[in-house]
């Protein structure tokens, strides 16, 4: 499968968080715990470097948690501070604020040397499309925060969401641009649905899933659809579209129809809590 990327969104794209991140302390950056490193993108950490770093290892409800935490380990490893969350329902949300002040100590000591007290830390929400990053900045800001700057009368500028007195917020995420760096990269981030689905061949898609399950999650497939899992993928899958009754005219098994099913049953964990990359993969 070839994917392709717009030359044009990326330069747009990173044009903006260069700007924006020279205006702030720290960098919280939105993973997929399915796949957290094939949703970074490597130029984040030459574009953050100097800043504080927070990763949030986000839609972790879908990631199995053994996994989760081994990633946690992980990017803790590497000296950036780590939190599991869940946008969507609001979980490890609670913690951040305290993670927030932590991971900024250093800054918050300079500042201090300095003579410059209460002078909040300033953080920015940063990932690539679909990562979930409106979903956190509503589910951390909730409805209590106050918008500041672009007061009437004055030139407009950022926006800032002041969370507490401690801390202020950009209320605008930092796009960043998927990194198609091989074609795993890219199924992955097809799997997650951050690739449009108009430029994805679904058969192909779901024919490198279900390889995958077989491999790593054996029984899924089994249990989710009631079939024997044991043939090649795209028996498998024929499988599937006789199960869930996926037929074209004159009773012919529909694949395409079946993919798409498929498919977005992962995206919704409807097969389980799933993990599609491991830490011991990487350095
Ligand atoms: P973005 O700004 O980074 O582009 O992402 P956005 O917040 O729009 O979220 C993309 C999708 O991911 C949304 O689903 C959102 O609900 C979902 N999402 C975000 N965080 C989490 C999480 O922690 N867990 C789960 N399970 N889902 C999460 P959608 O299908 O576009 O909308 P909807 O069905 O929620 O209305």
């Amino acid at each position: 499968m070839h994917f392709q990327w717009y030359p044009g969104h990326m330069t747009k794209a990173k044009r903006m968080m260069q700007e924006n991140i020279k205006l702030i302390d720290l960098v919280i950056e939105l993973v997929d715990a399915r796949v957290p490193m094939s949703s970074r993108n490597p130029e984040i950490d030459e574009l953050g470097k100097n800043k504080a770093r927070l990763i949030l290892l986000n839609k972790s409800d879908l990631a199995e948690d053994r996994w989760n935490d081994a990633w946690a380990e992980y990017f803790k490893a590497k000296g950036f501070s780590v939190v599991k969350v869940n946008s969507k329902k609001g979980g490890g949300i609670k913690s951040i604020q305290g993670v927030i002040q932590e991971a900024c100590k250093e800054k918050i000591e300079r500042d201090r040397k300095r003579g410059i007290l209460n002078r909040p830390v300033r953080a920015m929400v940063v990932g690539i499309p679909n990562v979930g990053k409106s979903t956190f900045i509503n589910a951390l800001a909730g409805k209590a925060c106050t918008k500041t700057g672009n007061k009437p009368g004055v030139t407009k500028g950022k926006q800032w969401i002041r969370l507490n007195k401690n801390v202020e917020l950009l209320d605008t995420p930092g796009i960043l641009w998927p990194k198609f760096e091989d074609q795993t990269v890219g199924l992955r981030l097809a799997f997650i649905g951050s690739i449009k689905d108009e430029i994805l061949q679904k058969e192909e898609l779901a024919l490198d899933m279900i390889g995958f399950l077989q491999k790593n999650y054996a029984g899924v497939l089994a249990e989710k659809y009631g079939i024997d899992e044991s043939g090649d993928a795209f028996t498998c899958l024929k499988n599937i579209a006789e199960s869930r009754h996926c037929l074209v005219r004159g009773n012919e098994l529909d694949t395409d129809k079946a993919a798409m099913l498929f498919i977005d049953d992962f995206r919704n964990g409807r097969l389980g809590k799933l993990t599609l990359e491991f830490p011991q993969d990487y350095d």
